[in-house]
């Protein structure tokens, strides 16, 4: 643990998530969560993705009563925040907009400090909760961060030392995973149904080519237009190869999906001599990816970290966690962060 991590006695952070499609609040006491509520947003079902105007619509009808839920389960009244903890990028703007405002106005009316924190280091750091049977990797130790937005292989030498080793060249893992499950008529988010079909299937029924890019960087547009060409052949040999064949698809293209994914793991475990992994974002609730890693620390000798279902997909508990890493740092400045007037940002890097 670095010598600046000395925790504050009794710290009780509000934390808020806007930043796509999943309007969100969580307290934690010190790094322990008290609550952390989520309320998805069904509307975008029927576009068969995130629309992003609807979702800034519905961000605004539910921010008040998730904070409210979020304060109740945690047994809090709000006089006793010591912090409000927020997500300011990267994300969909109008989504930030929603919770930034909300977490600026908040944190200004109780006079306490506002903390702005990175989704992207976040999902890193969600690893940081304290959390019964679920251990804490040491720095330092790479991060694979694979939601519907980011496909990242990330370097973490210190809380808030991170470097990008490679990084997804076009689509997300889970724009994988979600135009794959579109193509074969899936609703929207696809990648869940995807994992709960393969599971029934056989992952080398059909065969996918992977994608040839250099170093650490993925590239996942290629294994859709491949997905796309082979199910309009076969359909077009049987209007019904889908329905017959649904769980042998779906085992293959997470296997595919999967391979990408550790070939590069691999490569960054051989470069950087690190053998500690953890996996962050909404993907690492694969349950093949999951499966991949325990098998690496088997054959490997890797040391393996998933987080605990509710903190993979978007989630405060995540937000709150930084919130609380932030406020223990030696600099962290309380006046400065009172007086905080950051801004959302769309694009924000680690
Ligand atoms: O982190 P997240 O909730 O939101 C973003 O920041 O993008 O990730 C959502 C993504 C979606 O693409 C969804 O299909 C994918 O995570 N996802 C999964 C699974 N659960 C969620 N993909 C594959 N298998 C799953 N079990
Ligand atoms: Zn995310």
């Amino acid at each position: 643990m670095p010598y600046y991590y000395m925790p504050k006695k009794s710290t009780y952070i509000l934390a808020i998530e806007s930043s796509c499609d999943d309007t969100a609040a969580a307290v934690l006491h010190n790094d322990n969560v008290l609550s952390n509520v989520v309320a998805g947003q069904d509307v975008h079902k029927e576009y068969g993705g995130v629309v992003p105007e609807l979702a800034s619509r519905a961000h605004q009808q539910h921010i008040v009563p998730v904070v409210h839920e979020a304060l109740r389960k945690a047994e809090i009244n709000k006089n006793q925040l010591s912090a409000v903890a927020f997500t300011s990028g990267p994300g969909l703007m109008g989504s930030l907009l929603v919770g930034t405002s909300f977490a600026k106005s908040l944190a200004m009316g109780l006079d306490v400090p506002l903390i702005d924190v990175n989704h992207m280091q976040a999902h890193i750091l969600a690893h940081f909760i304290n959390e019964e049977g679920f251990g804490k990797p040491t720095f330092p130790f790479l991060a694979l961060t694979i939601s519907g937005g980011h496909t990242q292989i990330v370097k973490v030498s210190d809380y808030f030392e991170m470097e990008i080793l490679g990084q997804t060249l076009d689509d997300a893992v889970g724009e994988a995973f979600d135009k794959s499950a579109k193509i074969l008529g899936f609703p929207y988010p696809g990648g869940p149904l995807i994992d709960k079909y393969a599971a029934l299937g056989n992952p080398k029924a059909f065969k996918f080519t992977k994608p040839k890019v250099n170093g650490l960087d993925f590239s996942f547009s290629g294994l859709k237009t491949a997905i796309l060409y082979f199910y309009q052949a076969e359909i077009r040999k049987d209007p019904d190869f889908v329905t017959k064949n649904r769980d042998d698809i779906c085992a293959s293209i997470q296997y595919t999906i999967i391979q990408i994914l550790m070939d590069k793991l691999k490569t960054a475990v051989k470069e950087t001599g690190i053998k500690q992994v953890a996996i962050g974002g909404g993907v690492s609730a694969n349950s093949g990816i999951r499966k991949a890693l325990k098998d690496a620390e088997q054959k490997l000798g890797w040391q393996t970290f998933v987080p605990k279902l509710e903190y993979t997909t978007d989630n405060a508990a995540m937000v709150g966690i930084v919130g609380y890493l932030k406020y223990c740092q030696p600099d962290f400045d309380q006046n400065g962060y009172t007086e905080n007037n950051t801004m959302a940002k769309a694009r924000l890097s680690l």
